[in-house]
């Protein structure tokens, strides 16, 4: 990320070694919302969304639908209006694209929509290349003529999309979501094979069935959609964050502590919970919360990253950190990004001893880590950091901390709600804070 104003030189401050314990309620999941908000294009009236998070990443979405003329109207009780009859730029510029890749969510259903669209091209970013090739061969396949101008990738097709026959070449979240929202309103069948599985697709496909698309097999590798001629006003509810939840649960298991995430179904987190369980954590669930408790410490477990139902990615930095501090050697290889383990660094500066070799990452539990400045460097990594802090001896400085805000609602309430001692130092407060050191 390139210099942004001075609300990014937020810090937050940890001291850390208190056990966390207690019960903290998830939030809605950033990655379900933001396809959601970008299907209201699709929809031929206002569409009410229930249990949206305040993140950063979501009021960029909200940006975006707005600059394209939608209504958009949010409530505090994480209730959004959006209606995008009023909408008239098919375009997601620069501007907003840069600060979240998420944004080329939009190409898919502006296209079905408007016939066009112009959306800026998503640059390489922290965590790996991260290419949209798959996304943009799909809209071709189903009619869509596609030409890259100035770093914009521009859009057309003449009357509807096609139905048509894709097969990802790898499975792709985003990609698959795309593809889904464009088919909704295309002409005729589409399946998508080698499709995501993720929870947050069959989120999608359900919010888009309860306003009349036709959409089938979602959940699984094969997701069959029949175009449909126009989707009608409704409702759409999030799922719970399942990756915000398993961040609470593994900042109770590395302070020896218990804690409970309560508004979610443990079938969310099949894999994370199977691995904790592993490593010798107590693991307690009903429908609608999960518990779970470190009654000794951990042993260390081998985890590698895959599509859902696998291991997820976007786990991998915090179950990591639990390892710096399990007993033996843990192998943590990840198959996703190429580049997804910029937090390796910043934890060995707390202590911990982490081997890289490509892929993989071989760690070695240690007694203790101890309190340090590290960089948040993508939303992930700093979350481990934020773990690693609540367990290290004395204070953990996390500087950069906006990333943590797009993907964290409310992070340091929650842990201090848990028993943490976590304060944010907010970029104005560090000015003064440097003042007075000058003065
Ligand atoms: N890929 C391509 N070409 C494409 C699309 C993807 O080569 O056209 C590659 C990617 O570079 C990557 C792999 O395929 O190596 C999988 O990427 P995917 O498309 O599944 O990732 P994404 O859709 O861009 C979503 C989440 C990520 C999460 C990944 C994997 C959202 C908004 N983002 O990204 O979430 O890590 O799926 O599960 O849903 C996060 O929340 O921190 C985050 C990065």
């Amino acid at each position: 990320m390139q210099a942004r104003g001075w609300w990014c030189m937020d810090k937050i401050i940890i001291q850390g070694g208190r056990r966390l314990t207690g019960s903290v309620k998830a939030s809605g999941a950033k990655n379900a919302a933001l396809p959601l908000l970008a299907a209201s294009i699709l929809v031929d009236g206002p569409v009410v969304y229930r249990r949206i998070p305040h993140l950063r990443d979501i009021s960029t979405m909200m940006t975006l639908l707005a600059w394209q003329g939608a209504d958009v109207t949010y409530d505090d009780q994480h209730c959004l209006h959006v209606d995008t009859r009023p909408s008239t730029k098919p375009e997601a510029p620069y501007d907003l694209v840069k600060t979240m890749r998420a944004s080329s969510l939009v190409l898919g259903p502006l296209l079905a929509r408007f016939g066009s669209a112009r959306v800026s091209l998503p640059g390489g970013c922290a965590i790996g290349a991260r290419p949209i090739d798959m996304h943009l061969k799909g809209l071709e396949a189903m009619g869509a003529e596609i030409e890259v101008e100035q770093g914009d990738i521009i859009a057309r097709v003449d009357g509807r999309l096609q139905g048509a026959q894709i097969v990802f070449d790898q499975v792709t979240v985003t990609g698959t979501e795309n593809l889904m929202m464009a088919a909704v309103l295309a002409a005729g069948e589409t399946t998508l094979d080698n499709a995501a599985r993720e929870p947050e697709i069959v989120n999608l496909a359900d919010s888009l069935r309860a306003l009349g698309a036709r959409i089938e097999g979602d959940g699984s590798n094969r997701i069959t959609i029949c175009g449909v001629e126009r989707l009608q006003a409704g409702e759409m509810t999030t799922i719970a964050d399942r990756i915000e939840a398993a961040t609470y649960l593994a900042a109770g298991l590395i302070t020896g502590g218990d804690v409970t995430v309560t508004g979610i179904s443990p079938t969310l987190l099949e894999a994370f919970l199977a691995r904790v369980k592993e490593a010798g954590a107590t693991v307690e669930s009903g429908d609608d919360f999960i518990r779970c408790a470190a009654e000794k410490r951990l042993k260390a477990v081998d985890i590698h990253t895959l599509p859902h139902p696998g291991f997820p990615t976007d786990l991998q930095a915090q179950f990591m950190a639990l390892m710096t501090l399990a007993e033996g050697t843990s192998v943590v290889r990840e198959t996703i990004f190429e580049n997804r383990f910029m937090h390796v660094q910043e934890l060995a500066r707390m202590g911990a001893e982490i081997r890289l070799d490509g892929n993989t990452a071989i760690v070695t539990g240690q007694s203790r880590l101890q309190g340090a400045q590290v960089m948040a460097t993508d939303l992930r990594a700093s979350a481990s950091l934020v773990l690693a802090g609540l367990a290290a001896e004395g204070e953990t400085t996390i500087s950069r901390v906006y990333h943590i805000d797009r993907g964290y609602e409310r992070i340091e309430e929650k842990l201090r709600r848990l028993g943490a001692s976590v304060e944010r130092q907010s970029a104005s407060e560090n000015w003064m804070h440097g003042a007075k050191l000058q003065a």
